[in-house]
């Protein structure tokens, strides 16, 4: 049940750093110094995304902190609103203006849209990639009907699913979904955020093995082959959270975290993005 320290991309060459550094603050702005201090602490996954408006943070912290470039790997995605063809070239041309980069390692659509057709999406998404703009591509939030109808219907192959997982979500159906379309999932909200912070087994687990609830339930994301990206606007929390490479949860307390998922576990909800639901 060890985690390897990155999971390969079964479509093509690369891979993506198992632990990543979630860059969508909850209130307020997001200085390039809480980057640094992620690149710091070893870090070398970072999620934005156009709508987060941390792209010009994330960017200016990536130089500020020395790491090359080609050493990180940086996700950013386009929002639900700008799906269409020509929208979305511009979302892409923007976060690459923001982040003053001339490459994204991975690019997501970030919601599907109700009102744009994947049929048309796909391409543009492809497009980034054949265009050397985006490396990678993939989804964020689709369903499982959604996500079967994107790798069918995609020019280009799509290397990951990022979506909202953590101990108290139930993603079985979801994360075998895209195991089988070799898809690496990305878990969003990983530490459900915040709330799994009082759970009882959680404090007991990390508790006996002397660790916090964080890495407790980031570590029971990576025995799964699940790439986690929590987000901490505090230095010490972010080391902490990178601080999860040498222990391993057994058998056991890995089946008592999955116990703890409930009916009302989904933290991001906003309803009506998803066409047809989660499921
Ligand atoms: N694709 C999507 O639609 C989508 C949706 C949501 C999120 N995301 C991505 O996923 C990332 C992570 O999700 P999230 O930021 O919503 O939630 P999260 O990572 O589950 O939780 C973040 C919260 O946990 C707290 N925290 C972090 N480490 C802690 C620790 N060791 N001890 C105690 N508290 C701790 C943070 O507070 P402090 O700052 O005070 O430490 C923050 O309030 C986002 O930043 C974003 O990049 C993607």
């Amino acid at each position: 049940m060890n985690a390897p320290a990155s999971l390969p991309f079964s479509t093509e060459s690369g891979a993506l750093p198992i632990v990543g550094f979630g860059t969508s603050p909850l209130t307020g702005g997001m200085s390039p110094d809480i980057v640094v201090a992620a690149l710091k602490a070893g870090y070398r996954h970072i999620d934005t995304g156009r709508k987060y408006g941390t792209e010009a943070a994330v960017g200016d912290g990536m130089r500020k902190s020395g790491v090359p470039r080609q050493d990180i790997f940086l996700t950013t995605k386009v929002s639900h609103e700008h799906l269409a063809p020509g929208d979305f070239a511009r979302s892409v041309d923007a976060s690459l203006a923001a982040l003053k980069l001339d490459y994204i390692d991975l690019l997501l659509i970030h919601w599907p849209s109700p009102d744009i057709d994947l049929s048309e999406t796909m391409p543009a998404l492809a497009k980034a990639k054949q265009q050397g703009k985006a490396r990678h591509i993939g989804v964020a939030n689709f369903n499982i009907p959604l996500l079967d109808k994107a790798v069918e219907i995609c020019p280009e192959p799509l290397v990951a699913l990022q979506a909202e997982y953590h101990p108290y979500l139930d993603q079985t159906k979801l994360l075998a979904a895209a195991r089988r379309h070799q898809l690496v999932f990305i878990a969003y909200c990983p530490l459900g955020r915040g709330r799994l912070f009082d759970d009882p087994v959680l404090n007991a687990i990390a508790k006996a093995r002397g660790r916090s609830v964080a890495q407790i339930a980031l570590r029971w994301l990576m025995q799964q082959n699940v790439a986690p990206i929590p987000f901490s606007s505090n230095p010490q929390r972010i080391a902490d959270n990178f601080n999860v490479f040498d222990f391993e949860l057994s058998d056991d307390e890995m089946a008592r975290i999955a116990a703890l998922k409930r009916a009302d576990g989904r933290v991001a909800n906003p309803v009506g993005r998803v066409p047809g639901g989660w499921d």
